[in-house]
């Protein structure tokens, strides 16, 4: 929830021109950003009007398709404002709004019917982790929140632990690749193409701390929150991927 229209706009467009300084950057990763939903259609028309290489997706969106939600908005809009992806379960939805494993689920299925992928974020709290807890709440976490029909096309994971969203500490190289491993492991109960689904790390990346996230195996993106607010140092991310 930052910024203005033009402001994102601004942000969206100072990201795409300092990318295209790298020559075929965005043939070797591919680039989200997610915008409040009322920029949406200015980031939107400005990516088309200047055909940048750069996807656009949402922050949530509802279980339902249309009808009396008032204030809500389906993934349906969304497909229809030229979103690809929506992000569900970030742990800010999960704590701020008590949202379950189960309606994370039903949104992730939700999106997937509207042929929007879902980018479904994991994590756990500091007590969870300081209590050796970490691997069963993933573990959980991710049997309840990735729906049926889920696949590599469609759904993305993100591990965010909760403690390095926002905080300047990322978890440490070994932390990520245990978890990373684990759940890698745990899509294979889920899907048939576990292998190609891509699992995102969160919290605290930078230009400092990318190369090294982005070397871990199982690592195969990162979803960026305050270092996405300034053009500079989402580049930066987007050179060391
Ligand atoms: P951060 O945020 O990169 O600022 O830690 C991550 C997020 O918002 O998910």
């Amino acid at each position: 929830m930052n910024g203005s229209a033009t402001g994102a706009v601004a942000l969206v467009q100072g990201i795409a021109s300092l990318m295209a300084n790298e020559k075929n950057i965005t043939e070797r990763a591919d680039f989200l950003v997610c915008p409040a939903f009322l920029h949406l259609s200015p980031v939107r028309n400005m990516i088309e009007h200047q055909h940048y290489d750069i996807l656009l997706g949402a922050q949530d969106c509802s279980v339902h398709d249309f009808g009396a939600y008032t204030g809500d908005i389906a993934p349906a809009m969304l497909a229809d404002s030229g979103c690809q992806y929506v992000i569900v379960g970030h742990s800010e939805r999960r704590e701020n709004h008590e949202e379950t494993d189960t309606l994370v689920c039903a949104k992730a299925k939700a999106a997937h019917e509207s042929g929007l992928k879902a980018i479904i974020c994991v994590g756990e709290t500091l007590d969870q982790r300081e209590s050796g807890q970490a691997f069963d709440v993933i573990g959980a976490q991710i049997k309840a929140s990735v729906p049926e029909g889920a696949s590599a096309q469609n759904t993305v994971i993100a591990y965010e632990p909760v403690w390095a969203i926002g905080s300047g500490k990322a978890a440490t190289p070994e932390d990520i690749a245990a978890m990373h491993d684990f759940i890698r492991e745990k899509m294979k109960e889920k899907l048939a193409d576990y292998q190609d689904i891509r699992i995102l790390y969160g919290g605290s990346v930078k230009p400092e701390n990318a190369s090294e996230i982005f070397k871990i195996k199982n690592v195969d993106g990162a979803l960026i929150g305050g270092a996405s607010l300034k053009a500079e140092s989402f580049v930066g991310i987007a050179k060391a991927a």
